[in-house]
């Protein structure tokens, strides 16, 4: 498979879950990829596992320096980035009665700061770049139908659902060659959703609201939408928002 011959990508937080998912299938169509993650030894062992076409570096998302090393590293080791996947992420369940103004900045400051310096970087890096280049954000549907048992995750991800349209407007305004779209995943099986949503027992219950009718979602669901919209086959789409959650926004409740 070659869809993303001859890209450069950058992925966050992709020693985990969705992101790791996007990194390998990323490399499996042809890409480079660049696997950083606040966890330097997943980011690590996931680069090892795909080989010569990855390389793995420490990234805290919430470090303005740690963004430009992460981009300038990119470029010398393996080409000038094309493609930027925002992924990296964490949940901090808690309502509007019991969240710590801590608690919501924490998860301001890695999922929508991180975002936006993400984005900041991609675009003053990409702006002049002869192929065409992509930056996708990891919101969630959380953004479009609020989340009442992870407040401050839902109103994150709603930041980045508009941040996204904002950038990617930018960027036709000032024909860069750069599109930019949100993702709004919910209920694919990985360590954060098994963590926040699964029983004691270790199987998905319903009771978060965050499985779909029909189970959980696997990774590679998200990696595929990923792998289309990092490619130039969908050269048409910008600003756009993608649910990737089997129904989740219309199952009865
Ligand atoms: N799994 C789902 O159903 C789902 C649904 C909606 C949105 N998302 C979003 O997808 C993204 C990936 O989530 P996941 O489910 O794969 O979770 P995950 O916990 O498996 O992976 C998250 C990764 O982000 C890394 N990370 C956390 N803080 C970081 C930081 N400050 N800097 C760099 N890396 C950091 C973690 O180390 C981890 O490797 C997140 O943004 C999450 O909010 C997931």
């Amino acid at each position: 498979m070659d869809r993303l011959n001859g890209k450069i990508a950058i992925v966050t937080g992709a020693g985990s879950g969705l992101g790791k998912a996007i990194g390998e299938t990323f490399a499996s169509e042809g890409a480079k990829v660049m696997v950083t993650d606040v966890n330097s030894e997943s980011a690590k062992m996931v680069a090892d596992n795909i080989g010569a076409n990855a390389m793995a570096m420490h990234q805290d998302v919430v470090d303005p320096d740690g963004w430009q090393d992460v981009f300038e590293v990119t470029a010398k080791a393996l080409g000038a980035p094309h493609i930027l996947v925002n992924n990296a992420g964490l949940v901090i369940p808690a309502t509007i009665e019991d969240c710590t103004l801590e608690q919501f900045r924490l998860t301001h400051n890695v999922m929508l700061e991180g975002v936006f310096l993400g984005c900041q970087t991609a675009v003053r890096a990409m702006k002049t770049n002869d192929q065409p280049s992509a930056i996708i954000n990891m919101s969630s549907m959380a953004a479009l139908q609020g989340y009442s048992p992870f407040l401050a995750y839902a109103a994150a991800k709603g930041g980045v659902r508009s941040l996204t349209k904002s950038v990617a407007l930018h960027c036709k305004e000032q024909n860069y060659p750069i599109r930019c779209n949100s993702l709004h995943p919910a209920g694919i099986d990985t360590p954060m959703v098994r963590q926040a949503a699964v029983g004691a027992d270790g199987e998905p219950t319903p009771a978060t609201g965050m499985i779909p009718l029909g189970g959980l979602g696997h990774p590679n669901d998200v990696a595929e939408l990923c792998v289309y919209l990092a490619s130039d086959a969908s050269r048409f789409m910008t600003a756009g928002e993608y649910p990737v959650e089997n129904g989740t926004l219309y199952q009865p409740s």
